[in-house]
């Protein structure tokens, strides 16, 4: 009797060019038949591995019986009606993101703990001016989301003696850090912080929260970092805040449109800090195995890890 066919995987990531992750992929899952899309037939795929894939690749994948996205947002997904309803989404926790988010936040912190943006301005403008040192406790810090990155950063900002809070959907009780929830608990959050830090999933509650109503509920002459999604962010009145000095500065990671566009205001504001969506890299390595061993859950008929809630879309 023949043996039967090894299961398909269909994969699909637009920034793997060089195709390193699939050659990866193919190594991990030994005994499955990986399958790059385009070009490879993925019609009778029993899992698809994606990065960002366009609709089409789910018109051609319709056996899919998981999808195990290579990141943890998944918002791109959620709005491919493709996907059938049934269909578990599973999302990737950490795979080295999250050490990548406390550097990035630590050293945000640091150069405003230090004045070193307004050292900058001052050179530019030839002025020699030394400020008042500053105790690390004396910076309040708000966290917006507390789960795999937010609560890890949250903790690493702390344990490094900045004041922190932190706020979520459901109730958290972390050492050290002053937890906040709901509408109230956002304000309290906001009155308090000095430097507010997004890191909330893009849903339809959090698209566009941080607007100039928030803006103006933080301390004056806050500072902005959006580690998350450009979606979260109200780019024109961010520009209007800082224009305005309601707000110190921004550290962006994320835009609406990625790459950002020629011209885009963002390139040349003086009190911007732009990074092309390098906050926290996927470590390939670490994404692989954690995608393998879903995987391998689901053909014993196992509960796979990390699947997102599609009602409170993640
Ligand atoms: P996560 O584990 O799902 O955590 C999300 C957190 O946000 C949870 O604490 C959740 O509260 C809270 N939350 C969600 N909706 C909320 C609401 N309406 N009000 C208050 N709190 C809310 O996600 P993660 O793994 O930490 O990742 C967070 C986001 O980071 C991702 O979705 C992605 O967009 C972004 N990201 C960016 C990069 C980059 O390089 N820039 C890299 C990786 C990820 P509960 O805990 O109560 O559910
Ligand atoms: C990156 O932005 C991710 O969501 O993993």
């Amino acid at each position: 009797m023949a043996d039967s066919p090894a299961p398909i995987i269909a994969y699909y990531n637009g920034f793997d060019s060089r195709g390193k992750w699939a050659e990866w992929l193919r190594r991990a899952a030994n005994g499955f038949d990986v399958r790059v899309w385009p070009g490879e037939d993925v019609s009778k795929a029993r899992y698809a591995v994606v990065w960002a894939p366009p609709p089409e690749f789910f018109r051609q994948a319709t056996r899919a019986q998981a999808v195990l996205n290579l990141g943890a947002g998944v918002e791109h997904l959620l709005g491919i009606s493709e996907i059938p309803a049934h269909v578990p989404i599973i999302r990737l926790s950490d795979a080295g993101m999250a050490e990548q988010m406390c550097e990035y936040a630590l050293c945000v912190a640091l150069r405003i703990l230090r004045d070193m943006d307004v050292y900058e301005q001052d050179r530019s403008a030839g002025r020699w001016r030394p400020r008042a040192p500053r105790a690390k406790h004396e910076l309040a810090i708000g966290v917006l989301g507390l789960g795999v990155l937010g609560a890890r950063v949250a903790d690493h900002l702390s344990s490094h003696g900045f004041a922190v809070s932190g706020w979520s959907s459901s109730r958290k009780n972390l050492t050290s850090i002053t937890c906040e929830v709901g509408g109230t608990g956002f304000d309290a959050i906001l009155t308090r912080s000095e430097l507010l830090i997004n890191l909330l999933p893009l849903t339809s509650e959090t698209r566009g929260i941080l607007d100039r109503s928030t803006f103006e509920k933080l301390r004056p002459g806050a500072v902005v970092v959006n580690l998350a999604r450009g979606g979260h962010l109200s780019e024109g009145d961010l520009v209007a805040a800082l224009d305005s000095g309601r707000l110190r500065g921004a550290y962006l990671d994320v835009t609406e449109k990625e790459p950002l566009p020629a011209g885009h205001p963002f390139w040349t504001h003086p009190k911007v800090f732009l990074t092309p969506h390098v906050a926290a890299q996927t470590l390939p390595h670490l994404a692989i195995e954690q995608v393998v061993a879903n995987i391998g859950r689901l053909e014993r008929g196992e509960q796979p890890l990390n699947v997102i809630d599609r009602t409170r879309q993640y």
